[in-house]
């Protein structure tokens, strides 16, 4: 009689157990999930392959930007605009991407002996991922290049003595 009575009160317990069990199931809560999956890898995708930038130097030896922002992995039309009226001569501007750990410093002073290298010293050549040729007021010029990985960079204008105002953050954030 004992044994009967635990039998019983073992099925009712495993009864409601199991309606529990079906009644905190959420299906459309699952559901919901799915759906967001394709949205997240869709945000993802919008993320364009190729991005156009485009910065100013002035005859103040100033860049309009101090930082520039790219995704890795993109391709990357920079235009560098000298929106200035004075020659190269006298107020020249590039814009060099340097790799990170470079001394700008050190860079800058060998830059202003590479007269003939258009203030791009070769023998630290290593140390620039890309630069544009010198401009002079008025002028423009655009480079494409791959975005490097991701990470913080400097970008200078390597004519003698710009370095140290005319310089800038490049950031590549990651995919
Ligand atoms: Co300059």
């Amino acid at each position: 009689m004992m044994n009967y009575k635990i039998y019983i009160l073992s099925f009712t317990a495993a009864i409601m157990l199991l309606s529990c069990g079906s009644g905190t199931e959420k299906q459309p809560e699952v559901s919901e999930k799915v759906e967001t999956a394709p949205l997240e890898a869709a945000v993802e995708e919008s993320v364009p392959a190729s991005v156009t930038l485009t910065i100013e130097g002035n005859d103040a030896m100033q860049f309009n930007l101090k930082e520039m922002k790219v995704v890795e992995g993109q391709k990357v039309t920079l235009i560098l605009k000298h929106v200035g009226k004075l020659p190269m001569a006298t107020m020249g501007h590039n814009w060099v991407l340097l790799k990170p750990g470079t001394d700008i410093q050190t860079f800058g002073m060998a830059a202003m002996t590479a007269t003939d290298t258009d203030y791009i010293p070769q023998d630290m050549i290593d140390q620039v991922i890309i630069h544009t040729k010198m401009i002079g007021g008025g002028e423009e010029i655009s480079i494409t290049f791959d975005a490097p990985k991701m990470g913080y960079y400097k970008f200078i204008c390597s004519f003698p003595g710009h370095f140290g105002a005319m310089q800038g953050s490049f950031v590549v954030e990651p995919k």
